[in-house]
């Protein structure tokens, strides 16, 4: 009994150990993606706004990109007016103008550090170059 009770008690102490890393790591595996909204062109804007709101931005900017695209290509529209009747320049560019951060590494770039934290794989940048022609 005596000896059976040392055992248990050493299997705990061991499984206790080699669960430290585990609860050790729980704060960092929930960190997120780098959301930097401090690039230099973001820094020049004198109101800090998206081209539509913020929220509205995080669910729907696929849906805009891909509006955006069929209106350049099948349409050879070149200007998309936003909700408050402001006029932006449709291309990718102008979301990577003020989004891309020469100061960054490329996985912690707004679109890209995002994408990797939700394991989304937009093929755009097979063909779309990043500013100063970045691969990724
Ligand atoms: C197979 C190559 C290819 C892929 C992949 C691709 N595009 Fe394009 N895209 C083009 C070409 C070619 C043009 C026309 C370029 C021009 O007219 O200067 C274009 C134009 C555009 C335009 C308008 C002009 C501009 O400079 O941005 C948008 C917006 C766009 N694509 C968005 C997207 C998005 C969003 C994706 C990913 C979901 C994507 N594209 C994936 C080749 C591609
Ligand atoms: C004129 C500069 C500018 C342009 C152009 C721009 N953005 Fe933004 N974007 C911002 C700013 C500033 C914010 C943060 C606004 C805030 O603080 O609420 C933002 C926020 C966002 C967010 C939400 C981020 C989050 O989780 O809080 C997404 C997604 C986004 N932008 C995507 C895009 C895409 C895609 C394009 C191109 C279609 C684009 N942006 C073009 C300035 C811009
Ligand atoms: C706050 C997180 C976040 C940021 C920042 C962000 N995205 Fe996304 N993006 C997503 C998520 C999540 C999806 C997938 C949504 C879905 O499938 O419904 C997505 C999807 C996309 C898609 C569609 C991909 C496909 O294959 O259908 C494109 C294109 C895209 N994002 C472009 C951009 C660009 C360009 C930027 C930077 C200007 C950007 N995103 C910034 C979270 C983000």
């Amino acid at each position: 009994m005596f000896k059976g009770g040392r055992i248990i008690a050493s299997l705990v102490i061991v499984v206790g150990l080699l669960s430290l890393p585990f609860f050790y790591n729980i704060g960092k595996a929930g960190k997120g993606p780098v959301i930097n909204l401090n690039t230099p062109a973001i820094q020049q804007l004198a109101v800090k706004e998206c081209i539509e709101s913020t929220e509205w931005m995080k669910a729907n900017h696929m849906k805009l990109l891909k509006q955006w695209r069929d209106e350049a290509v099948r349409m050879g529209n070149t200007d998309y007016i936003n909700n408050q009747g402001k006029s932006f320049k449709i291309s990718l560019q102008t979301c990577l103008h003020c989004h891309y951060d020469p100061a960054l590494n490329m996985s912690d770039q707004f679109c890209v550090s995002c994408h990797n934290y939700t394991a989304v794989k937009p093929n755009c940048w097979s063909c779309h170059t990043w500013p100063k022609e970045v691969a990724i």
